[in-house]
């Protein structure tokens, strides 16, 4: 990796942010405790195989809430020579990714920073879409993902589907437990009801006995339909190219888990 690429392009990148970051993220991401055991829990994800050749066939990629920064981080490792850049406003994922000095680390989200067509591809991975709840939230981060696009870039990310009510496993059953070292940790979920309008919110609890007491964290995801969903990226100038219902490029149908989108900046091909 020519060391060119490495930390003085971060500072370049830093030096673009315009406006102050303040999101305030969930306790999940926030907090390094949690932060660390991120990835274990992630283990055997299907959607990397599906991003990963996306990535390495573009030359310039921005992650946008890239969390620890796993997906870069394997298109590094896989030859990735061009520019890789990973934006999140938790601090505690980012020291998770900044492990890795030949990726660009950007603390902050898309109505933080502005990038002018420097991007061929944009992706948002793990649902990170759905935490853009707020309608001017949402139609702002659009606007900078297509003001950050190239000519012909594409914006690639996946929403859960509402249709497929996905949450209702969120119950303290399905918990799921790693190791780490000597420990056991668990992750459970529990809705809130009543559920309001396209948000769910629920708390995620991680218990050990290496803790005191449980970290309990709070998160609201918005589901939005596939109408919605088409509108509001219209109204940013990003027009679908394709869509799936899952990591297996099926196609997308009322009972599929996913909404996976490829949309382009400009006119489709
Ligand atoms: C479920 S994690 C996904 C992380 C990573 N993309 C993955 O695939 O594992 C969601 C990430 O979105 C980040 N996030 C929260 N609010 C955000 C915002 N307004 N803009 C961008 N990212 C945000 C969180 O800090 C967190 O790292």
């Amino acid at each position: 990796m020519p060391s060119s690429m490495r930390l003085c392009e971060t500072r370049l990148t830093v030096s673009k942010v315009s406006k102050s970051s303040s999101t305030v993220v969930d306790r999940l991401f926030a907090e390094p405790a949690l932060a660390e055991l991120y990835d274990a829990f992630c283990i055997g994800r299907r959607d990397f195989d599906f991003y990963l050749p996306l990535v390495m066939s573009a030359n310039r990629v921005l992650d946008v809430g890239c969390g620890t920064g796993e997906l870069l981080r394997l298109a590094r490792e896989a030859g990735h020579t061009g520019r890789l850049c990973g934006l999140d406003p938790a601090e505690a994922m980012l020291e998770q990714a900044r492990k890795r000095e030949d990726v660009e680390w950007v603390l902050g989200n898309l109505t933080s920073v502005y990038w002018d067509e420097e991007f061929d591809l944009v992706v948002m991975t793990g649902h990170a879409f759905q935490v853009l709840i707020e309608d001017s939230v949402l139609r702002e981060s659009l606007s900078a993902i297509q003001s950050a696009l190239t000519d012909r870039g594409c914006f690639v990310f996946e929403t859960r589907n509402p249709l497929a009510k996905g949450w209702e496993a969120w119950v303290p059953e399905n918990a799921t437990t790693i190791k780490d070292g000597e420990s056991t940790v668990k992750m459970s979920h529990q809705v809130e009801s009543p559920i309001t309008g396209d948000t769910v919110s629920f708390t995620t609890t991680f218990s050990s006995t290496r803790w005191d007491r449980p970290f309990i964290s709070r998160s609201t995801l918005r589901f939005l339909d596939n109408d919605s969903l088409s509108k509001f990226l219209s109204d940013a100038g990003l027009v679908i190219e394709e869509q799936f219902g899952d990591w297996d490029y099926k196609p997308l149908t009322n009972v599929s888990p996913e909404i996976i989108t490829m949309a382009r900046r400009g006119l489709s091909c």
